[in-house]
């Protein structure tokens, strides 16, 4: 029986109008551009408009994809979302974005692995591609971080941007998706989460206690141990070599984090997608991101191989190697 992969078959992305720099930020909070850049590459990022929501983002970048794929969002049989910050406690972001997209009865829902949320919500997909169930499916990670920053935090809110990514994906006899490595450990939430939920920490107060609790240079050592492992597994999965991935195409938080995956790697920065610097960490947003940017600028051209991962709170992680 022929194998049934799962191929992406189009891009898309969406980033809010405003765009902080780093110049900005000096001007009310006790940083420099100079420590930001050196620190994590970043010189800029992109803020949600008051009003605008991840929802909002979600559509943009999803429209867009279906556009580059060809298929009607009445084609689609599921829709699966990545995103921690989402409108509403429910109905879930992909609902409706499911309804304005104009795709309503096919199933329809969010994933909540922080960082990892698209690479997650990749992976699900694809199950779902080739088990048969799915035919045409649309992938989305989507965020409005900086609804949770502290703007008076130093160590957290020079990190964070907003952002909205995706694909559709469609069933096809060639890869396609070779593997999907999902994972997660639940026992390091206290070095990165938000405090503030449903069933606790919640109080009907504006802004009350939301916000990122971050233990940075820990979160950091973690998640260079973690991807270096990661990408590894991966390969292995796949019955593939480091010389075989054309494109890394990482998580978008810190420059030195990509950096070091890169050199486990043995690949030189010119095969990496780099746009933290331009888009900060967009969580969930950031690897679809990422990857319609390569896709949309011709660095990234069909048939090449591509190695996906992320990491984050959760702590999550999880990856994907795939041709294009
Ligand atoms: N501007 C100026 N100084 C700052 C700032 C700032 N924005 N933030 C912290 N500092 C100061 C600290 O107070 C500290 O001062 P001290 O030495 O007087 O105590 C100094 O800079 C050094 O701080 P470190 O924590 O050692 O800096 P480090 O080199 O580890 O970089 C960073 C910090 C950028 C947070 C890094 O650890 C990191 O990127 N960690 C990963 C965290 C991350 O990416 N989280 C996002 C979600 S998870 C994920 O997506 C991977």
């Amino acid at each position: 029986m022929t194998a049934i992969y799962s191929r992406i078959i189009g891009t898309g992305s969406a980033l809010p109008e405003r765009v902080l720099t780093n110049a900005d930020l000096e001007k009310f909070v006790d940083t420099s551009d100079e420590w930001i850049r050196t620190r994590t590459g970043i010189r800029q990022r992109h803020v949600a408009a008051e009003g605008q929501t991840t929802g909002d983002l979600a559509l943009a970048a999803a429209e867009r994809a279906l556009a580059a794929a060809g298929v009607k969002a009445s084609e689609l049989d599921l829709i699966v979302l990545g995103t921690t910050t989402p409108d509403l406690v429910f109905p879930s972001t992909a609902c409706l974005v499911q309804h304005r997209l104009g795709a309503n009865g096919c199933a329809a829902f969010d994933v909540n692995a922080a960082c990892s949320g698209f690479v997650y919500a990749l992976g699900v997909a694809d199950k779902f591609i080739r088990s048969g169930q799915s035919k045409k499916v649309l992938v989305i990670g989507a965020e409005t971080l900086t609804r949770m920053v502290d703007w008076s935090e130093r160590e957290t809110c020079v990190l964070f941007g907003d952002g909205a990514g995706a694909v559709v994906l469609e069933p096809s006899g060639e890869p396609g998706i070779y593997a999907t490595c999902l994972h997660a450990d639940g026992g390091f939430k206290e070095l990165l989460y938000n405090p503030v939920g449903v069933s606790a920490g919640f109080r009907d107060e504006p802004n009350h206690g939301v916000r990122i609790r971050m233990a940075g240079r820990e979160v950091f050592k973690v998640a260079v141990k973690t991807l270096d492992a990661l990408v590894g597994e991966t390969l292995e999965a796949a019955g593939m070599h480091e010389a075989d991935i054309d494109w890394l195409i990482p998580h978008q938080a810190n420059l030195r984090i990509i950096e070091a995956t890169a050199k486990r790697l043995n690949m030189s920065m010119d095969r990496v997608i780099v746009t933290v610097d331009q888009h900060a960490n967009t969580s969930s947003g950031s690897v679809p991101l990422a990857l319609d940017y390569a896709v949309r600028s011709g660095k990234v051209q069909r048939g090449q191989n591509l190695l996906l991962e992320a990491f984050g709170g959760g702590f999550t992680w999880a990856s994907a190697l795939l041709r294009y």
